[in-house]
């Protein structure tokens, strides 16, 4: 796994997806493990927002199991925290929407199984006790990863 990379606040969570959604192509899958209030959805907001998305449509999904958000690659959102298991995710098709865009699963941990770990981007978001964030990001076996920040 990568080293930490420290996020100060939640702009920096903001910087790190839009790094993230540079590296992102059609197909891919990104699993966002963190406790409440890591920076999720704030990740998620700006992945969105670097694929030239409304931003404003993010939040966790609550009244839908399923969030998609038209951009230059559709995005395919849930927030597994909202889903009863892998059955649920199936039953909204998810694996199969997200090969046409790219999927992201908020609280992935609880869904695992429905998918195969070292192919996806894996996103570790944790509280830092300085009122921060870390992060550390896994890219899928076999790619470059992230690129630089800036
Ligand atoms: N690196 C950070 N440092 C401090 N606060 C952050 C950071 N990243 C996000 N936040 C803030 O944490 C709160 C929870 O973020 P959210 O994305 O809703 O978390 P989650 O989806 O994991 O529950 C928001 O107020 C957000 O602005
Ligand atoms: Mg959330």
């Amino acid at each position: 796994m990568d080293a930490a990379i420290v996020l100060t606040d939640a702009a920096a969570t903001a910087a790190l997806g839009a790094r993230l959604a540079q590296a992102l192509d059609t197909g891919d899958i990104v699993l966002v493990d963190g406790e409440l209030g890591t920076g999720k959805t704030t990740l998620v907001r700006a992945v969105v927002a670097g694929l030239g998305g409304d931003v404003q449509a993010v939040a966790s999904p609550t009244f839908t199991l399923l969030n998609i958000y038209p951009a230059r690659i559709a995005v395919y959102h849930v927030d597994a925290w909202r889903l009863t298991g892998v059955g649920e995710l199936r039953g909204l098709g998810f694996s199969e929407l997200a090969e046409g865009g790219i999927g992201i699963v908020e609280w992935a941990e609880r869904v695992a199984a429905a998918f195969d770990p070292p192919t996806c981007w894996r996103v570790h978001l944790r509280h830092s006790g300085d009122g921060g964030r870390r992060a550390t990001v896994t890219p899928p076996l076999g790619t470059t990863g992230l690129p630089r920040p800036w």
